[in-house]
């Protein structure tokens, strides 16, 4: 019997095409709320003996995670062979240790509690800081997929010169293999967060780069402040207009508009996260990485 996968309504769309792409089955749910706002939610389709896939994008996490256990359990009870999530984006990958006193590390929380209802998770780039691996956390079969060859793809294909720039540090693991990809040069900068929409970013020296279109590469975009103040930096040294590029569309608030208000040419982003900046297509990497196709 082929896999079935599920998606809830945000996610159907790469859902769908997923299905299409690894020739599996699509399942239909019914989510709505009790007028109290507890979720119902019923699987119409049989799960018995079957290898059930879940596609959820967990952007606005908090929102989903009931819907989320919710359907495992189900399926679980319902005789699924095994239950297994596809997040593209997976939240809670920040607060990876307790900073202050007293703090929560939610990163731990979560990958317990989708631990407890999975059987497997897959994602593209998680947010790996601190730790070097999911596995740290998750205690389920996991699989982490990288999107660099598919940011290094679309840069060959439509920029001439560019040269990338990571915004700190712990960028450099994905802005290096972009840049070998797309064989362009690349630099990293320094970042200091001082609070959840205030950064401090080093000024690029790029002297040598005047000719070259800069293109700022970073895995998450969420309210923009990273990029925002690297493109105050590169608008002094006159080069031509930035690129912003991200693996995954968060854009808090209105980051987005921002972006381009603050003199990004154009924003870009991987449909991990359904945004109108998507251009870069994940379906493939999934069906390849996850199905085998
Ligand atoms: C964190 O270190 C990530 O790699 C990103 O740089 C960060 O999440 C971007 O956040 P923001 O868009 O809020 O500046």
């Amino acid at each position: 019997m082929k896999p079935i996968l599920f998606s809830f309504s945000e996610d159907q769309l790469l859902a769908q095409n997923l299905a299409h792409q690894a020739s599996l089955d699509f399942g239909n749910m019914n989510v709505r709320h009790f007028p109290d706002l507890e979720t119902y939610l019923q699987i119409l389709n049989s799960v018995k003996d079957r290898e059930v896939y879940l596609l959820c994008s967990l952007f606005h996490p908090n929102e989903k995670l009931m819907p989320l256990l919710l359907f495992a359990d189900a399926a679980k009870e319902l005789g699924a062979a095994s239950v297994n999530l596809i997040a593209p984006y997976l939240a809670y990958m920040r607060q990876d240790k307790r900073f202050q006193e007293g703090e929560a590390i939610s990163s731990a929380t979560f990958a317990k509690t989708i631990s407890s209802f999975f059987d497997a998770i897959y994602t593209v780039d998680p947010h790996l800081h601190r730790r070097n691996s999911l596995s740290e956390i998750y205690t389920i079969s996991n699989k982490v997929l990288h999107a660099a060859p598919l940011l290094a793809q679309w840069i060959d294909r439509f920029l001439k010169d560019p040269l990338l720039i990571g915004p700190d540090e712990e960028s450099k693991q994905w802005v290096s293999e972009v840049a070998a990809l797309a064989q362009a040069p690349y630099v990293i900068l320094e970042k200091k967060r001082l609070g959840d929409r205030e950064v401090e970013i080093s000024i690029p020296q790029l002297e040598k780069y005047q000719n070259f279109i800069p293109v700022l590469v970073d895995d998450i975009i969420s309210t923009g402040k990273t990029m925002l103040q690297t493109l105050r930096h590169l608008q002094k040294l006159q080069l031509p207009p930035a690129i912003c590029v991200g693996v995954h569309a968060v854009f808090s608030e209105n980051a987005y508009e921002e972006l381009l208000k603050g003199g990004a040419a154009k924003v870009v982003t991987c449909n991990t996260i359904f945004h109108l900046s998507n251009e870069i297509e994940i379906v493939h990497l999934l069906a390849k990485e996850i199905f085998g196709v």
